[in-house]
């Protein structure tokens, strides 16, 4: 019995991944130079290996926080009605917040958390996201920083699941269904 049903093809090497994770800090910090403290919002669960290795690497005074909103559920395709399942701990009334999210796909998730950290009222609210599939957006969204543009297929890896699976995975690859597998 094989470990998983699919294959998993390499998309972007973990060493990619680290040299494109050190340059958006370096942007971040730049452009949040003087904040009093930064606050990181992990997007649970897909962003927190992202989130981990980003906030090592931005030289600025920052706290963490998490929020998960639910997307894809186990499936493949989203969900498109967003829900909070756990909110934040901390206020960010006033605050600066740079929201960190693993891939930003039709966009409605990112739409409805950024809709609803905004009313809060951060005294500036960014977004940085590792991947975006462009060609998958239904709603008109950007992050702020983005790391890879991808095209439109599933991956898994750095965080990232399929079905809970593979989120151990160093890089990010995308899912190939075996013959048997697909049945
Ligand atoms: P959106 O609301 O369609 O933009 O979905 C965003 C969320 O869907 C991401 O935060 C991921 O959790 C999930 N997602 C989107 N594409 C993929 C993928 O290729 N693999 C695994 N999860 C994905």
């Amino acid at each position: 019995m094989p470990h998983r049903p699919y294959a998993i093809d390499e998309m972007i090497s973990a060493k990619a991944i680290a040299a494109r994770v050190e340059a958006l800090a370096k942007e971040i910090t730049q452009a949040f130079a003087g904040t009093e403290k930064l606050v990181v919002v992990g997007l649970l669960r897909g962003s927190f290996v992202f989130i981990a290795d980003l906030v090592r690497e931005i030289d600025l005074p920052l706290e963490v926080d998490f929020l998960e909103a639910s997307s894809y559920g186990d499936a493949m395709q989203s969900s498109r009605e967003v829900r909070i399942l756990k909110d934040l701990r901390g206020e960010i009334s006033g605050r600066d917040v740079l929201v960190v999210e693993d891939i930003v796909d039709t966009g409605f998730t990112l739409h409805h958390v950024v809709n609803l950290l905004r009313s809060r009222a951060p005294k500036r609210l960014e977004v940085c996201a590792l991947l975006d599939k462009p060609s998958r957006r239904e709603v008109p969204i950007r992050a702020t920083w983005t790391g890879f543009e991808i095209p439109d297929e599933f991956v898994v890896g750095y965080g990232i699941d399929f079905a809970q699976r593979d989120r151990n995975l160093p890089h990010i690859g995308k899912v190939r269904f075996t013959e048997r597998a697909a049945g």
